[in-house]
């Protein structure tokens, strides 16, 4: 049995439990929602100088990070025409090629389509689940049964209040048609629907699940849609969870070959095939233009081994593992003065962990370390860390570096990155029970009493 199970997070788009931790893989309340705001906002990439940026996404999962940081960075790029005109080009001369069964020759490329190339994004993405990874292209990120119903609705109604109180009515009793495949997760199944709101520039673009899904065929080859991969996608419980476009694309990828695609959509179209021809291309040649400039990696391996390959400084590094006292490895000094030497002089480095522990860890790897704030609640909702002073806009206050420094702050231990959970979580327990530290809560008391 698979250990994980996915259902809907409060903002339409996918989450998922897991059956081995007894836990959510993402927030109930919106997973897409959580990766903008606990690591892609407190970056405040318009205000950095983004054009090569190399980012660590340090437990990929299902790529929500990646994703929100991809559409951010391919809604603000600033494509230049001749670019895509181009590769247009390229591309046209490519499939007359392919007709012509390749007898003109034409590689290397006729045409260099990177001559004026300005950007280019380096993204490693770190994971022990390699399914996961297969997987995160084709989940749904973000499916309201709102949007359901208005695509049965004609444009022309819903200008009327009946439509809206329909709608309404709709989304109310849309989980009702739903199987609840496991007790475990009958909960949060019953989340899905009820209140779906999520902000509008959080929405993913369009290009990013395709940009992956080619990027995972060139690293896997025909191993990407095996035996049991396809099952997977294809069971009745868990077709709801994803995209049927990307589906049908990557089927499609698999049996036909991507070059051979755009010719069997045109031939439905022959009425207006010249019209159809053009606007395809230019589509093709901006999504070919806009895919060149991401160079993502899929890294399947215990994170621990595969930093210690990687040889980068990044300006982004999200730390996203679950929770240190379920998953202490990726938590540890030992790790993260492996992340600190991947870090460059003025990244960052986020994580959604606000412990003081996690904190404490940060610190006596040299980082400066701040919070994250919530834009709109206000709440601290993570951690952000760097070695450069400057980029911390909300230190720790002394009370939180006081608690970091009590027993709470007890780093774990990961000699050689070799440890299983167990041993890591075993030796701080040692550590904690021989420590002549404070413990937080005496701390907090006394604080609390001084400052009284
Ligand atoms: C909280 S989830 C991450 C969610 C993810 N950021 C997303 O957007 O879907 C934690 C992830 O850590 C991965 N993981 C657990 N232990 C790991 C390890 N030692 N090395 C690399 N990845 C690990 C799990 O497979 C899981 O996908």
């Amino acid at each position: 049995m698979r250990d994980y199970e996915p259902y809907f997070t409060e903002d339409g788009s996918v989450g998922l439990y897991s059956y081995s931790d007894k836990d959510v893989y993402h927030s109930k309340f919106g997973a897409l929602t959580e990766a903008w705001e606990k690591f892609i906002l407190p970056a405040e990439l318009e205000n950095m100088d983004f054009e090569n940026l190399k980012v660590l996404d340090v437990c990929y999962g299902i790529g929500y990070n990646t994703k929100a940081l991809m559409s951010f960075l391919i809604n603000n790029v600033k494509i230049n025409k001749k670019n895509i005109f181009t590769k247009i080009l390229y591309y046209v001369s490519i499939g007359i090629n392919n007709i012509l069964n390749n007898k003109l020759k034409l590689s290397p490329p006729i045409v260099t389509i990177d001559d004026d190339k300005k950007y280019s994004f380096l993204i490693d993405c770190l994971d022990i689940n390699e399914e996961l990874i297969k997987l995160s292209p084709l989940f749904k990120t973000l499916k309201t049964p709102g949007e359901v119903f208005d695509g049965f609705v004609p444009q022309l109604l819903t200008c009327f209040d009946s439509y809206f109180i329909l709608r309404k009515i709709f989304i109310n009793i849309a989980s009702r048609f739903y199987p609840k495949n496991k007790k475990e997760i009958n909960e949060l199944l019953d989340l899905k629907f009820k209140d779906m709101h999520i902000e509008k520039e959080y929405k993913i673009n369009e290009y990013v699940n395709y940009i992956l899904l080619n990027r995972l065929y060139e690293q896997f080859g025909s191993e990407y849609f095996n035996k049991e991969f396809k099952k997977i996608i294809r069971e009745k419980k868990n077709r709801r969870f994803f995209d049927k476009s990307l589906k049908k694309y990557s089927q499609f990828n698999q049996f036909w070959g991507y070059n051979k695609s755009s010719r069997c959509t045109l031939s439905a179209f022959l009425h207006n095939i010249y019209y159809r021809y053009l606007s395809m291309r230019y589509k093709k040649g901006r999504f070919k233009t806009i895919e060149s400039l991401f160079n993502v990696n899929f890294h399947i391996n215990d994170a621990r081994k595969t930093i210690l390959a990687l040889n980068v400084q990044y300006d982004l590094i999200f730390l996203d593992a679950f929770t240190y006292t379920k998953a202490p490895q990726l938590w540890s000094m030992e790790f993260i003065e492996e992340l600190y030497k991947r870090t460059a002089p003025s990244g960052l480095l986020m994580t959604y962990s606000t412990s003081a522990q996690v904190r404490n860890t940060l610190l006596e790897n040299n980082f400066y370390v701040g919070k994250i704030y919530h834009k709109k609640t206000g709440k601290v909702i993570g951690t952000i860390a760097s070695k450069d002073k400057a980029k911390i806009k909300y230190p720790l206050t002394p009370y939180e570096i006081g608690l970091c420094n009590t027993k709470a702050g007890i780093p774990y231990h990961d000699p050689n990155l070799s440890f299983s959970s167990k041993e890591i979580l075993e030796l701080r327990e040692y550590e904690f029970r021989h420590s002549e530290l404070i413990s937080s809560s005496k701390y907090m008391k006394i604080r609390r009493n001084t400052n009284a």
